[in-house]
């Protein structure tokens, strides 16, 4: 017998009859990043396309993806003030909890998950409270837990802790529940790594560790094995949907987690991962739309479910066409 492969990729009618894995602009999570002040766009230099937004240049911009056919984003943002708590994240009239508001009053359908974490709102630039140089576990679960109950109680319709502390997952599920909270879905950023490639979000959140380095509570980049422990940790806890983060240079973990695990996998397309494409695309050395719609393609094919990319308004606009 003639044993012929091509004889399914002779045309492109037959090659999307048996594609096995379609990227669809509903799978998408965008990004933003937001803070206080008026008439603020200001580009983000190591994430091209990206952007710092004031409250009333990001609805101008919410208008554009939801145009577009973005239906989901996360919200991160830069505080009015910073301390060794973290007390801005939680505060009830913070540049989150407004972003909230303002654009759920606007864009009513529009699915809001927001980022828990302390990094961006510490002086020390650290995920977690500090005690005597170290970054102390469970007095942090009591902040995250106010941080999410802020978000959810400001209209957030999904919080995601990415601060990689122990038993987050679950302080924050019962802070919700006792809080009348019991449907807003917890995304874990379960399986986060220490990874290389947050370099230029940390830029853009304004978020780099003042001493140290995250290797305390962000996984080691080396262990497979350790992804399934977070995972089932965090489905213990109450975690609705798993994420993994770094997503290309940790596909196989996304795989594993698909297999091992009957709840939606989201795959972070990090800044670092956008950064190296868009650099590669402006000295005209990649095709960036064939280079994205590939690499989101083999997150999807891995496993994941859901996909958080700052390439999602450009996806979005290349899928229409
Ligand atoms: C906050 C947080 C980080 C990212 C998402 N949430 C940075 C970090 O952990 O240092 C990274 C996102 C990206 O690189 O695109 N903890």
């Amino acid at each position: 017998m003639d044993l012929r492969p091509r004889r399914l990729r002779q045309s492109s009618a037959i090659r999307d009859l048996v594609r096995e894995t379609n990227l669809r602009v509903d799978d998408l999570i965008y990004p933003l990043f937001v803070m206080p002040g008026e008439g603020i766009k200001e580009e983000i230099e190591s994430l091209p396309g990206v952007y710092h937004f004031s409250l009333d240049t990001l609805l101008i911009e919410v208008e554009r993806i939801t145009k577009l056919g973005i239906r989901a984003v996360i919200l991160f943002g830069l505080p009015e003030y910073k301390d060794d708590q973290g007390t801005s994240a939680y505060d009830e009239s913070g540049v989150v909890q407004k972003a909230i508001r303002t654009l759920k009053e606007k864009f009513p359908d529009l699915y809001i998950i927001t980022d828990v974490c302390l990094c961006q709102y510490t002086s020390h630039g650290h995920c977690g409270l500090i005690h005597q140089g170290e970054i102390i576990n469970d007095p942090t679960l009591d902040v995250l837990a106010k941080v999410a109950l802020s978000h959810a109680k400001a209209g957030a319709d999904m919080v995601a802790p990415s601060d990689m502390m122990d038993g987050r997952v679950g302080a924050i599920r019962e802070a919700l529940d006792t809080n009348g909270f019991a449907n807003i879905p917890i995304m874990s950023y379960a399986v986060k790594y220490a990874s290389a490639f947050y370099g230029p979000f940390r830029e853009a959140a304004h978020s780099t560790p003042s001493f140290g380095d995250r290797r305390t509570y962000q996984m080691d980049p080396a262990n497979r094995r350790e992804a399934i422990q977070e995972a089932i940790l965090d489905v213990d806890e109450g975690a609705d949907i798993l994420m993994v983060k770094p997503a290309l240079a940790y596909l196989d973990i996304i795989s594993d987690l698909k297999k091992e695990f009957p709840y939606p996998i989201a795959a972070y397309n990090v800044s670092g991962e956008y950064a190296m494409v868009k650099a590669a695309a402006q000295k005209g050395w990649l095709d960036e739309k064939k280079v994205v719609l590939e690499s989101l393609t083999s997150m999807k094919r891995a496993g994941a479910d859901l996909i958080l990319t700052y390439h999602a308004a450009d996806v979005a606009e290349w899928l229409k066409d």
